[in-house]
Parts: C-alpha cells; structure tokens; sequence
C-alpha cells in the first residue's frame, strides 16, 4: 500500500483537487451550465520551448526514496489568473502539484520493489502531466522514452520542460544520446491538446508500454475522450496503465470509480486496486492499475 508518509514534499506546494467538502468552493462551479471555451490547438512542443516568461524556481521533492526537484510558477503569470485551482476548458490545473501523483509514485516504487513493474526499455505516456514528477520517476528508473501530454502548452514551457531539464541536469547520466551503463538514455517528448484530439499528434508508433495519470478523472465530461485515447495509445497486448485519483471529486461528481465504471462496462481492461491512501487528511485516494484482458 503507499502511504502519505513517503511524501515529505513541504505541504504548501501539494494541493488537494476540490478538496474534501460537499462543496468544491471554486467559484466556477456555481455555474455548471457555462460551455466550455473552445479546446486550445494540439502542439508538440520542443524542449528548446522552454519560456522564461514566468520565474520557474526549483525546489526538492522526497518520495519513495528519491529527491526529485519541482518548480514553482505563478498561474497569475502564465494565465493571468489569481488564487484559481483550475478554470475548466481553460487551464486545468497543471502548474499545481495534486497530491496524486505523488501516490503515484509511491505506488510506481513499490510496484518495481515488487518485482512487478519495470520502466527498463519502455516508452511512457504521462497523460495530463502538469510538473510531469511520474514520467520523470519513469525516466530516472530508464525508460527509453517519455512523453508527456497535458492540456496546456504553457504549463510544458513554463513548468514541464524545466522540471525534466533541471532533473536530468541532476542526473547527467540522462543527457546524451550515448549508451551509458549499458543504458540508452531517455527520450522525451511534449505533447499539449485535448484529449478528444491529442491522439493526432502522439507519436503512438507501437503503443505505449506504460500510461501514467494522476488526478485526471474528476471532470465527467472527459471520462469518455480520455478513456478512448487511453484504448488508442496503450500497446498491445502487454501495455498498462496506473491512475492515481480520488475515489470521488464532491462539487465536479468525477473520480476513480466512475471512471472504472465506463471502463468495466466497455468490457476491454481489467482493473486491479494497487494502493489506497486515507489518511484523514481528504477524502479517500487511490491508486489502480488497469491492462487488457
Ligand atoms: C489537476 S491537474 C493534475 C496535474 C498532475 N497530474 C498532478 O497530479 O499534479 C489535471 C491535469 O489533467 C489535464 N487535463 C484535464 N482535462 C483535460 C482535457 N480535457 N484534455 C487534456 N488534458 C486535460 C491537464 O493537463 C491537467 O494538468
């Protein structure tokens, strides 16, 4: 089981999506009948994209053994939004670190310590990465490659880009394209857009070995286009997937079940619970694994 206990990244940079009350408090949510602004464009971005419109500062993560280093943005200077989780169809959260995916991790450890994941060789798709410290885990445990997808294209310049940077700077084994140890060093890519259209520009090739996803199934709506880009991209017929999330998002309705439940009733995946975390400090958070039947 992961525990909070392996998380000592200081607690004001970790952020708990809608919180644990009946209620979510964001102010969107009194209107749910608003539509949604139309999805920005599908991008890659390169890893020469980094902006240095926003100050990105770095400071150090502990979980499952490692220190990983994470920045720090203002969404005030990216987005011109102040004191704001995440405006849905807009920015979706992603320069905040969402206590999940450091379950994730803790999780992604011990599944490895078990001798039952290895990222040895695989090509890894983080999808709705945001500081993208899963795919990062993936590539310091030698993934071939890495990609990494979220909604906004400036989260990956401002914050992505520069977390991969600085934790490959720390371990500079990374940084060539050379064989090093009898490793080949990662590659990694950066992939923004929707999840209905996202698909057009991953590089899918052969499928992705392993899919990662953190705190990305609270929004209803989305179950469905995530879940089929999940069938698209994942390799077969040994490709998995592991999704840290909440049980149940309250005020947004989404969460891990409701998703497994679209997931079940396709019939195509089988589900496994891998870690639970409660707590007592929001409500119940999981971590699952799911690959074809
Ligand atoms: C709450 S953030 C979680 C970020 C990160 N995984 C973490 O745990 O710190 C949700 C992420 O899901 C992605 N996302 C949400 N809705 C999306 C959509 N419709 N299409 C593509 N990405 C989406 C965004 O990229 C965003 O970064």
């Amino acid at each position: 089981m992961a525990s909070d206990k392996s998380n000592d990244a200081p607690k004001e940079a970790i952020f708990r999506l809608f919180g644990d009350k009946p209620t979510s408090g964001l102010g969107f949510l009194d209107f749910p009948e608003k539509p949604l602004p139309p999805a920005p464009p599908c991008l890659e971005v390169l890893l020469s994209e980094v902006t240095a419109d926003a100050k990105c500062s770095m400071e150090p993560v502990n979980v499952a053994g490692l220190t990983l280093l994470k920045g720090r943005v203002s969404t005030e200077e990216v987005f011109a939004l102040s004191n704001s989780d995440l405006v849905p169809g807009k920015y979706e959260g992603g320069l905040k670190l969402w206590e999940g995916s450091l379950d994730l991790i803790a999780a992604l450890n011990s599944e490895m310590e078990n001798g039952r994941l290895s990222f040895t060789g695989k090509r890894v798709l983080e999808l709705g990465c945001g500081h993208g410290l899963p795919g990062i885990f993936a590539f310091l445990k030698a993934a071939a490659a890495v990609h990494f997808q979220d909604f906004n294209a400036e989260v990956l310049r401002c914050l992505t880009i520069p977390n991969v940077t600085a934790n490959m700077e720390e371990n500079p084994q990374y940084l060539s394209g050379e064989v090093k140890e009898g490793r080949i060093s990662t590659e990694t890519r950066f992939f923004s857009g929707d999840w209905g259209e996202v698909h057009s520009i991953l590089d899918q090739g052969t499928g992705y070995d392993v899919i990662l996803m953190a705190e990305t199934v609270y929004s209803i709506p989305a179950l469905p286009n995530l879940y089929k880009l999940i069938k698209k991209c994942l390799s077969s017929p040994h490709g998995v997937v592991y999704m840290a999330a909440k049980k149940y998002y309250f005020g947004v309705g989404g969460g891990s079940r409701r998703f497994l439940s679209l997931v079940e009733k396709d019939g195509l995946l089988f589900s496994s619970l891998v870690a639970e975390v409660a707590d007592g400090s929001s409500n119940v958070r999981e971590v699952w694994k799911l690959h074809l039947k």
